[in-house]
């Protein structure tokens, strides 16, 4: 299956997937990265791969939901993978992929889930829900935040001092080790 990663940050977790693939750990490649920032670490990380990057928003596209769908099918993509991507997927690029749209998000859910809850606002809130635990989910994705069917959970122990960074980092790495690891069962044959 050739994957599509949407990422507007750093893009740690796209560099996990294109190094499980360059190892062949990942029988699928990343075959196309979109980015709804004009300068991210993912666009860069991505060209320095070779791997066709774009960067999608309004100001480079009247409809850029309608050009994702529009680049998914152009570069034949078989599988939408959200690494870092904060919006909402329309509901075109839903109905075009079934099932085929993968997001990670850095908690457990449903309960640390939801409008609102990403990146460090998660971590801040398993801090002050005094949970002994956090980890990395990895969930379909359907037409309403953190809601669809979850494939994978890891869990990370928190630690006596845990900020939200030093907790978010702690996750981060554990990201990178599940990520590639569903998509190879779900999607890899
Ligand atoms: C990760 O923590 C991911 O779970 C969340 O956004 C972060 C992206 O990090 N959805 P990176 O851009 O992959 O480094």
């Amino acid at each position: 299956a050739r994957l599509a990663v949407l990422a507007s940050g750093g893009g740690s977790n796209l560099q996990a997937l294109i190094d499980a693939h360059a190892r062949g750990d990942l029988a699928c490649p990343v075959s196309l990265v979109i980015s709804n920032k004009a300068s991210t670490g993912a666009l860069e990380r991505a060209r320095r791969h070779g791997i066709p990057a774009h960067h999608v928003g309004r100001r480079t596209a009247p409809d850029p939901d309608g050009r994702i769908v529009e680049l998914l099918a152009e570069h034949d993509i078989d599988v939408v993978v959200l690494a870092g991507w904060l919006k909402l997927v329309d509901a075109r690029m839903l109905e075009a992929f079934p099932d085929r749209v993968v997001n990670i998000h850095p908690g457990p859910l449903p309960r640390f889930g939801g409008k609102g809850m990403y990146g460090h606002h998660v971590h801040a809130a398993v801090l002050a829900a005094g949970a002994s635990h956090s980890g990395p989910t990895v969930h379909l994705v359907n037409a309403r935040y953190d809601e669809g069917p979850i494939l994978a959970h890891v869990e990370v122990p928190v630690v006596d001092g845990d900020t939200p960074e030093t907790l978010a980092e702690r996750v981060l790495r554990a990201e990178h080790q599940l990520f590639w690891r569903v998509i190879q069962d779900h999607f890899g044959s």
